[in-house]
């Protein structure tokens, strides 16, 4: 099914995120046919462009980017608008609503509008009170959406602000969260898979699973966004939000349908379980990390404090390792080791469970492990390791993998998480966005660690290309366990 007919406005027309995400993503669900007959896209930011001026921009920086078919992408720059905007300035948004009556009437809208804030944070309060003021939240005539990006709030305080006031002009089912992890198919699939396969599902618990990893590596540094990441660091920009997102999708209790409401609800169940961080937790259970100079397959990588827009005797943490419990039925005394961070050897997200031994080891001293690894990027996939009998005299075992890669499927045109997740909000599907109540559930649980990091005990060195701080091992060696160190290609595993 299409969307309805519909405008979208961008606000941060001229920014970074339209050009690289938001336009991409737009190009590629139209020139699929996935967008409705008839849409506009309307650009606002403050500097002036003519419509044309607007559309020529945007077309270099596709044709750029990637291999574009030159009539569709033509074809699709028509729907393409601009309007300059004081974006601070209540008076100026009367051009706002005039352009958007226009467009509307032109593209039979029925006033159906959403409102992409692809702008710094400090503007998401004063967008929605501007548009209220002229009655561009009223949705007696057509629907009106507001997409947010992350982050939400700088803390637990902030967030909360931040939320009352999105609150003051738009309701809850008006806002749609974006966070893009929940916009990956492969994450999406774990509830296909936990869900779909009664072999897995019985063995889904603490009776059966000893215990969970869930890695989000980097190779990349910061760039050239360390004026921002500065400000930030792993915890706020990776941890609060995309990592507890995923840990929820591996640990929530099964949802009686597949829909916005029972969805979110199960996954804030989840997170409002999330057993909270003692001080012994912070001292014991937490790394932080930030990497240093290094030479990594024949480059010269700088250190973190080297990096433009990052202060010379920063202490912002660029890896985060953390051994965090859930206090449920489910998941009682089972711990999830969740690591992520800049710099590291490879790009790569995964969760690995590993399922507890037989009860009587027979066969050698080496029990098999038993270990499902689900790859959500890149070569996603699914990889399960298990022991089979070594071939020959005696009764050794050894293990072997069984695994399945996405890019064996037919249906190998997956969309984007943008294009998804953008379809979705079109569609007025908010099952894939971050709730009011999921979003404060994890600014509560990480509140401690931004405490704790304001003046860490330790953040330990790491150098670039290396999986984190040594004590990050001892994590799990402590407990006689170890991170699986995975390769870019599912596989290639367990060196
Ligand atoms: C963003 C973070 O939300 O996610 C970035 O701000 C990070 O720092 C990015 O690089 C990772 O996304 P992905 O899809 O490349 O894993």
């Amino acid at each position: 099914v299409k969307p309805e007919n519909n405008c979208i406005v961008i606000f941060g027309a001229s920014g970074d995120l339209t050009h690289r995400k938001l336009i991409p993503a737009f190009y590629h669900l139209y020139a699929n046919g996935l967008l409705s007959e008839k849409f506009a896209i309307l650009g606002v930011s403050r500097t002036e462009y003519s419509d044309q001026a607007f559309r020529d921009k945007l077309k270099a920086a596709l044709e750029a980017s990637e291999k574009v078919d030159e009539a569709t992408l033509d074809a699709f720059c028509q729907h393409l608008h601009y309007q300059a905007l004081n974006t601070s300035d209540v008076e100026d948004y009367a051009k706002l609503k005039h352009r958007l009556d226009d467009l509307g009437q032109q593209n039979d809208t029925q006033g159906n509008t959403t409102f992409y804030l692809a702008t710094p944070p400090s503007l998401y309060s004063v967008i929605p009170e501007c548009l209220a003021a002229h009655g561009l939240n009223d949705e007696s005539q057509g629907w009106k959406r507001l997409i947010v990006e992350k982050p939400f709030g700088y803390d637990l305080a902030s967030a909360e602000v931040l939320d009352e006031k999105l609150h003051q002009h738009f309701k809850e089912h008006q806002i749609y969260r974006i966070d893009h992890y929940l916009g990956k198919e492969t994450v999406q699939n774990l509830l296909v898979f936990r869900f779909a396969n009664g072999m897995f599902e019985p063995l889904w618990n603490r009776n059966f699973i000893d215990y969970v990893e869930i890695t989000a590596a980097e190779f990349l540094g910061v760039e050239e966004r360390g004026g921002y990441y500065d400000g930030a660091g792993a915890v706020r920009d990776m941890f609060q939000n995309h990592l507890l997102q995923v840990l929820s999708m591996v640990a929530m209790e099964p949802p009686a349908a597949i829909n916005a409401d029972s969805m979110r609800d199960e996954v804030v169940k989840v997170m409002n379980s999330f057993q909270p961080l003692s001080e012994s937790d912070l001292h014991n259970n937490l790394v932080l990390g930030q990497y240093t100079a290094s030479d990594v397959r024949g480059d010269h990588l700088p250190g973190y404090r080297e990096e433009q827009g990052v202060a010379d005797d920063s202490r912002t943490e660029t890896y985060v390792g953390l051994k965090m419990f859930i206090d449920n039925w489910r998941w009682s005394g089972v711990p999830f080791y969740v690591r992520t961070g800049k710099r590291l050897p490879t790009r790569v997200t995964e969760v690995v469970i590993h399922f507890k031994k037989t009860p009587h080891p027979m066969f050698s001293a080496n029990a098999p492990k038993n270990k499902l690894i689900i790859r959500i990027q890149p070569d996603e996939g699914i990889l399960m390791r298990f022991g089979l009998k070594k071939p020959g005299a005696g009764f050794e075992s050894k293990e072997v993998s069984m695994d399945f890669h996405y890019e064996s499927l037919e249906e190998t045109n997956m969309l984007t998480a943008y294009e998804r997740l953008l379809l979705d909000s079109m569609k007025g599907d908010a099952t894939l966005f971050a709730r009011s109540d999921a979003v404060t559930a994890c600014w509560k649980y990480v509140q401690p660690i931004l405490e704790y990091k304001e003046n860490p005990e330790h953040l330990y060195g790491y150098a670039a290309g290396t999986w984190g701080p040594k004590e990050a091992d001892t994590l799990l060696a402590n407990d006689q366990r170890e991170w699986r160190f995975p390769c870019k290609n599912l596989t290639d595993t367990d060196y």
